[in-house]
């Protein structure tokens, strides 16, 4: 793997996707960097924000040397990058972490919970081409749907599940797992989310193995602080920035 190098990237689009999502586009200056899906970046919120750590956000996409981040403001410097006008530069480190395992000529399954479909979209559009896919989306509120025509652009079926019962069946993601999966001969399971999610899919799913995309509050993003890690089945840690963030769920403890 590369070692990550610290990048200055100027935002060229940013667009309001929700109430409490937004969508940037950034280029990179200087870099060939090439994330894969899977990967991702740690901003550096903006200097006025006073705000240390960087925030790791995933590629939602690419084009042409350009990356996209889909990003909910949680807090302060989610909330700070969200009020950056297009035309500022911000610092990104990375491409950082293990891509997600590529498959060919399968049935792929993605799961995405929230704003956990972001980087499941970058993964859909590389599977696409070799593979038949069907993707979950679940979230609150009808509002919050995002994404939904760009995996049918994609020709992914997609279905939607909605706490409030506005679009889709009302219910939660987990609802529909298993009606898909019934149907699906030998499928791969991709799935990102909050960790209860991942943890209820990863048990509907049997045997099959889950690639479940995690997140851990992190410090260098880089495996050196060791402060993301989580507990392996077989003893130990692996840090999520560095052997994750994307991981067979089976062999952790979530
Ligand atoms: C590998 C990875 C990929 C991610 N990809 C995305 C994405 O594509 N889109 C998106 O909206 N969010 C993503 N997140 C979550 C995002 O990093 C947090 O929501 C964000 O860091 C919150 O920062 P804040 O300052 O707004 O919130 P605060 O709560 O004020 O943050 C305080 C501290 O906690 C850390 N933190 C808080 N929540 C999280 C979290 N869930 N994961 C990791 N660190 C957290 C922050 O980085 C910061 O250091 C990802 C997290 C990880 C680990
Ligand atoms: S954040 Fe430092 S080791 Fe993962």
């Amino acid at each position: 793997m590369n070692p990550a190098t610290s990048i200055s990237a100027s935002i060229i689009r940013k667009t309001k996707l929700t109430s409490e999502i937004f969508s940037l586009w950034v280029k990179p200056e200087n870099t060939e960097s090439n994330p894969a899906p899977g990967q991702f970046y740690g901003i550096k919120p903006p200097d006025n924000a006073d705000l240390l750590l960087r925030r790791p956000i995933s590629v939602a996409d690419t084009k042409n040397d350009r990356l996209r981040f889909i990003i909910r403001v949680t807090g302060k410097g989610t909330a700070a990058l969200s009020r950056l006008p297009a035309g500022t530069k911000i610092d990104i480190l990375g491409p950082l972490g293990r891509p997600a395992p590529l498959v060919y000529n399968k049935n792929v399954l993605l799961c995405g919970g929230g704003v956990g479909i972001a980087p499941l979209f970058y993964l859909a559009r590389i599977l696409a081409p070799s593979n038949r896919i069907t993707t979950i989306i679940g979230v609150r509120r009808a509002e919050d749907l995002i994404l939904v025509n760009d995996f049918r652009t994609l020709g992914a079926r997609v279905l939607i599940s909605t706490e409030d019962g506005k679009k889709g069946i009302k219910g939660i993601l987990t609802d529909l797992v298993p009606r898909i999966l019934d149907k699906m001969a030998e499928p791969v399971i991709y799935a990102c989310g909050p960790r209860e999610m991942l943890k209820k899919i990863d048990e509907i799913a049997g045997n099959l193995p889950v690639w479940g995309f995690l997140e851990e509050r992190m410090g260098c993003g880089t495996g050196i602080c060791y402060c993301c890690g989580i507990r392996k089945k077989t003893g130990g840690y692996l840090r999520i920035c560095r052997e994750g963030p994307v991981v067979n769920l089976k062999e952790v403890d979530l």
